[in-house]
């Protein structure tokens, strides 16, 4: 029987020019690696993960010709394992898909079944990739807010990189929940922000200044940082008594420089939120909660569907930080 064929991204690595090249190449199921699932990808989604993974980063993938896409969502087409049968619609995500294992830029991915989650039935497979792992990972910040007690009656909840994939996801799920959302951006004022719910949209620049001091004006009740550097910094330095700083990304820099003050003088939490080896009944909860009471109305609108041949420009767009929402990827 012929062996079926399928389309990808592929970046391979140009030692001589120090570069990496994209180009969408036809592949076999057997040049992908050995795994109890194979999985007939339908979305993917564009995270800042794939697009430094896309450009050569080795924090992200060591080993090169590669196929990122750190999300995905699907339809088993053949399991080793009883927990999933031909048909079951799946989320793949975290661990190491799309890092040094072929990811969700091809039509076909094969992975250890303890990588993938049943979807939930009152998700899409569509609608699952415009959450992704953005979605995902900006549900497990919320989570962690309300866990440590803070409620909308405590003030507002701040989100750095509001208009990117975590950032806005966090802005509208706070905003459903009830809480007064202030949005940092540096972005052009549009009126994105405040329809899906911010109450108060804040020039990036505005949050980054006071850097020498210790500790400034009190004004949220916690923080959801995307971007690290000394955005972060502000954050912990404005965040009221008590409050929490969920701190996941590191888009302007992985740097932070900060005093104790905030901690002991405020009793701040800095808490940090991985999303890519959650374990699996946390990422079942998480999952349950963004495809149930924390589902949103307008959550299609979020989402700006590409296709495989699209992706390159799109990736280009995000490493200039120049996309809005989501993007996900119909490799149907
Ligand atoms: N910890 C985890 O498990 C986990 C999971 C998912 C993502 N992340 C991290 O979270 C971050 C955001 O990911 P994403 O997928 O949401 O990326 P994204 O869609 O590209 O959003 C990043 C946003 O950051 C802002 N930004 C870009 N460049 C900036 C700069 N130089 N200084 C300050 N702000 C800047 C922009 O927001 P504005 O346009 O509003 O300014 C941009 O839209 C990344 O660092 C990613 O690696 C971590």
């Amino acid at each position: 029987m012929e062996e079926k064929e399928f389309k990808a991204l592929l970046v391979e690595e140009d030692r001589n020019e120090h570069k990496y090249n994209r180009r969408l190449v036809t592949r076999k199921i057997s040049d992908l690696p050995p795994g109890e699932l194979l999985v007939r990808v339908k979305y993917s989604s564009l995270n800042y993960k794939d697009a430094l993974s896309a450009s050569g980063n080795k924090g992200v993938t060591k080993r090169y010709p590669h196929t990122p896409g750190i999300d995905c969502s699907g339809v088993v087409e053949h399991s080793l394992v009883p927990d999933f049968a031909p048909g079951d619609e799946v989320i793949v995500s975290c661990f190491d898909l799309g890092m040094n294992t072929p990811g969700g830029f091809g039509q076909y991915i094969r992975v250890p079944a303890a990588w993938a989650v049943k979807l939930p039935g009152t998700l899409s497979l569509r609608r699952s990739m415009i959450y992704g792992t953005a979605g995902f990972t900006a549900a497990q910040c919320i989570e962690r807010i309300i866990g440590h007690g803070v409620t909308p009656e405590h003030g507002s909840v701040l989100v750095t990189g509001a208009m990117g994939g975590v950032g806005c996801m966090a802005v509208a799920i706070l905003a459903k929940l009830g809480f007064q959302v202030s949005a940092a951006t540096g972005k052009a004022a549009n009126n994105f922000l405040s329809k899906i719910g911010a109450t108060e949209v804040i020039p990036r620049e505005k949050i980054s200044a006071g850097k020498m001091r210790s500790l400034l004006r009190e004004r949220w009740a916690a923080v959801v940082d995307t971007v690290g550097g000394h955005y972060l910094e502000a954050a912990v330095k404005t965040t009221k008594y008590g409050g929490i700083v969920t701190c996941c990304g590191n888009v302007a820099s992985p740097e932070l420089a900060l005093t104790v003050y905030p901690f002991i003088l405020r009793g701040i939490t800095l808490t940090g939120i991985d999303s890519a080896i959650t374990p699996m009944a946390k990422r079942q909860k998480i999952w349950q909660k963004i495809a149930q009471e924390w589902q949103l109305d307008f959550i299609d609108d979020l989402g700006q569907e590409i296709y495989l041949a699209d992706l390159n420009a799109s990736i280009e767009a995000m490493l200039a930080g120049q996309l809005t929402g989501r993007i996900i990827v119909n490799l149907q």
